[in-house]
This record gives C-alpha cells, sequence and structure tokens, in this order.
C-alpha cells in the first residue's frame, strides 16, 4: 500500500494477526468489508503453532461461562452461544481436516497445529484480506469517524480498528502490552494482570526436601478457595507444575496456600486401621498406592521409616490427614516467560457483549485474550479467541 494514497483507507484494520486477529479478520471479510491484518512479528499467529504440543486443542465440547475468570463473569456468554465448537469444526471439516478427543472434550487437530494456521490463512486468502507483518504501530488517533494509524510499514486511515493484540504470555515470540496501553489511550480501564496457567515456584530452602520427586507426576485433587481441579501435578526442580496446578494458578492468590490431596481415590486412615498389626516398613506399604521414590521420600519428609505396627494410631492417623491435604504456600509463578495466559485484561464492562465494540468509543473493539475473560486449560482460550473475532466480525 502506498503512503498516504486513497488505498490506504480500509473498512476494518485488525492489530494482531494471532487466533482472534485471524477469525476476525476473514469473517469480517466474508461480509465485503475491506480488512487489514497486521502484526508486528514476521510469522503470523505464533501462539497457534506451540499451542498443545504442537497440535492445538483448539475447542472443548464441553464449554460454558463457568470454564472462563473474568470480574464479569456473564460477559462471554453472549459470544460463545453464538460461535460454538460445532462452528470451528465445521471450519476444520470444510478444509478436510481430522480431530481427536484426547481428554474428555478437548479437541485436538489430526494434522497438528500448523494446519490451524493453514486453514486460517487460507480463509483470509480467500476472503480478500490483506496481511502486513513485520509492521509496528506507531500511533493512533481517533477523529469524528475513523482511526488514523501510523505504522513502520505506512500510515492508515480505517473506520473500524480491531485490537487483537493478546495477553503479555511468551514475550519471546511476541507477547507485548500493545493492547493494554491502547486501553489506557482511551480512557478504558485495564484489571489487574497475572500470569495464568503458569507452574508455582517455591522458596529454594522450603523446597530442597521435595526436589528429589522432581519428574514424578501424580493423580491430586488441589484446591484453593473454592475451586477443585482432579488432575496429574508434576514434581518439578523448582515447585510444581502439570495440568491441576496450571489450572489452579489462574485462581492463586500469593500468600495463601493450596490444599492438595495426594490420595484422592483413597482413605487413608482406613487402610492404616485395617493394617494395624502389619510389619510391612511404612514406605513399602505407601509404595502400593505411590511411585517408590515418592514413598521414600515423602517418608524421609513426614516420619521415620518404621513398621506399620509401631506407630500409635495417632502418629499413622496425622501422616494420613498430611497426604490427604498437603498445605502448602508457593512463594509465585514462574511468570509470564513460561504462562499459556494472561488472567484480567481490558474490562469488560466498557464493551458490549455482543459486538466487543467499546461503548464510548465507537468504532473500537477488543477481541481476544487481550480482555479480561482467561479460559481454563483445555481449549477454552482458543475457542473465546474464535467467539469474541467471530463477534466483532459481525458488528465492525
Ligand atoms: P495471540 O497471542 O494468539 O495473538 C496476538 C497477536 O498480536 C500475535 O500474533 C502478536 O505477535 C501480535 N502483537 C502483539 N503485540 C503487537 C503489537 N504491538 N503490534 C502488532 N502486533 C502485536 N489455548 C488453548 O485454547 N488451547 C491450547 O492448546 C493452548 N496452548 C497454549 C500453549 C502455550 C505454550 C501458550 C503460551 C498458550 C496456549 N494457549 C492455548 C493459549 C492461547 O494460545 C491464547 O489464549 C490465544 O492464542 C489468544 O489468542 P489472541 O488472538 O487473543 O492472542
Amino acid at each position: 500500500m502506498n503512503k498516504n494514497s486513497q488505498n490506504n483507507s480500509v473498512d476494518v484494520l485488525i492489530v494482531g494477526a494471532g487466533a482472534a486477529g485471524l477469525m476476525c479478520a476473514s469473517e469480517a471479510a466474508k461480509r465485503g468489508r475491506s480488512v487489514l491484518l497486521l502484526d508486528h512479528s514476521s510469522k503470523l499467529a505464533e501462539k497457534i503453532r506451540i499451542s498443545g504440543g504442537g497440535r492445538c486443542n483448539f475447542t472443548n465440547l464441553n464449554i460454558k461461562p463457568e470454564n472462563y475468570l473474568s470480574q464479569n463473569p456473564h460477559f462471554c456468554r453472549s459470544a460463545l452461544a453464538r460461535y460454538t465448537p460445532q462452528n470451528f469444526i465445521n471450519l476444520l471439516n470444510k478444509h478436510g481436516l481430522a480431530y481427536e478427543e484426547k481428554a474428555p472434550g478437548q479437541l485436538f487437530c489430526g494434522q497438528g497445529a500448523e494446519a490451524i494456521i493453514g486453514m486460517l490463512k487460507d480463509e483470509c486468502a480467500t476472503a480478500g484480506v490483506k496481511i502486513l507483518l513485520s509492521c509496528e504501530v506507531v500511533s493512533i488517533q481517533k477523529s469524528a469517524d475513523s482511526f488514523s494509524v501510523y505504522t513502520s510499514r505506512g500510515n492508515f486511515l480505517a473506520r473500524s480498528l480491531v485490537i487483537a493484540s493478546g495477553g503479555l504470555s511468551i514475550p519471546k515470540i511476541g507477547a507485548t502490552p500493545f493492547g493494554y496501553k491502547l486501553a489506557e489511550q482511551f480512557g478504558i480501564p485495564v484489571t489487574k494482570l497475572h500470569a495464568g496457567l503458569v507452574p508455582l515456584s517455591f522458596h529454594p530452602d522450603e523446597w530442597s526436601e521435595f526436589s528429589g520427586l522432581a519428574g514424578i507426576s501424580l493423580q491430586a485433587e488441589v484446591s484453593f478457595s473454592r475451586q477443585v481441579f482432579r488432575e496429574n501435578i508434576l514434581f518439578t526442580h523448582r515447585g510444581l507444575s502439570g495440568p491441576a496446578i496450571l489450572q489452579i494458578s489462574s485462581y492463586w492468590e500469593p500468600g495463601q496456600p493450596l490444599h492438595i490431596n495426594l490420595l484422592p481415590d483413597l482413605d487413608l486412615q482406613q487402610l492404616f486401621i485395617e493394617q494395624r498389626s502389619s510389619r510391612q516398613l511404612l514406605d513399602n506399604f505407601l509404595a502400593q498406592y505411590f511411585p517408590k521414590r515418592f514413598a521414600e521420600i515423602w517418608c524421609a519428609r513426614f516420619a521415620e521409616n518404621k513398621p506399620l505396627n509401631q506407630y500409635s494410631e495417632k502418629a499413622l492417623s496425622a501422616f494420613a490427614a498430611q497426604l490427604h491435604d498437603w498445605q502448602i504456600t508457593p512463594t509465585g509463578t514462574l511468570g509470564y516467560a513460561k504462562a499459556e495466559v494472561t488472567c484480567g485484561g481490558v474490562d469488560t464492562q466498557a464493551l458490549s457483549s455482543k459486538t466487543m465494540q467499546v461503548n464510548e468509543v465507537p468504532g473500537l473493539f477488543f477481541i481476544g485474550e487481550v480482555l479480561d475473560v482467561t479460559g481454563q486449560l483445555g481449549g477454552y482460550n482458543f475457542h473465546w479467541a474464535w467467539a469474541s473475532g467471530y463477534a466483532a466480525s459481525q458488528a465492525v
């Protein structure tokens, strides 16, 4: 596009060629809008590429508003109702792509994440979307009925401006605070931001006695406040990870303990009562339910290793309680470098839940992760990107 020429005028300019931006661009162009999609990265949709271990968990069949964190919990309802998992599955079918339900409800692309990117690029190309990569936005100004967007690759005039620049996680592949800063420029509040779906870390002195457990993965029930997740936890050299920990990390509040039931399917207290006269060593007894290394290290940490019949009832009861309700306070998270998402974002109270348009700034839209709508683990975040992108595409 030539600098300062008439061609630099578009109906819709979208900043951020990730999941939400690509969906919004193709669907808006299908409605006859001229669409320019720009990104400062040299490659588009890098987060799709690295998602789901390269397989992209692109949606979840059991999507409900309750799967999302937001200060405005009902905001996501309308967009989710108008763009369902089946809508995205239809798109895959149209492009001949297969999918697989790897865990209940969680759909992954059979041909891998690159195939999802290829499909979205195809949709954009067919609909006539212009994509500009390696393009830095320098500034944005609003006039009566349009936005002037000044960039490193020319200046553009757009009737609608859609911000799809995502959150702060994984800065090394292109995350920036662009969307939050733009919100600030237009007087739109941004709720408190923190890393979500992220491993938790512990004080090295406190963790040293557990660091020998690194690599062990256990099915556990992890709770904080009223949230409970029963999935695997993974011991690492610095702390805890695994799906149940990632899930709870989005809800966890600094300084507060987590409660972890390491044997959620058994009543250890009852098992001890049944084994009161047993001469089996405690760690051997535990090794029936846990990996041997875990049993040894845990016993060394919380009890002497003696035959079961040499413990008092009180000691065994305390030991069982420790395994059923291990309370541990993280010192923090591994931060945005390791987080899958940013919790918090542009305050949805300022937007229409039907269109994603800012109430006080006609023509300005925010979609995807930049908003204060954060999904749980399991395909919910991509689905929010598709659904919010689609909602805006019908209004731009
Ligand atoms: P997204 O981050 O996808 O796109 C934003 C775009 O804006 C990027 O292309 C970026 O370069 C661009 N941008 C940023 N700043 C800019 C600026 N200043 N100027 C121009 N462009 C700018 N979710 C899920 O549902 N299933 C999954 O399997 C996974 N897996 C997963 C793995 C990993 C490792 C991570 C980090 C994340 C996931 N997620 C996920 C989360 C999911 O990737 C995320 O929620 C969506 O990509 C959000 O889509 P958006 O389009 O909003 O942002």
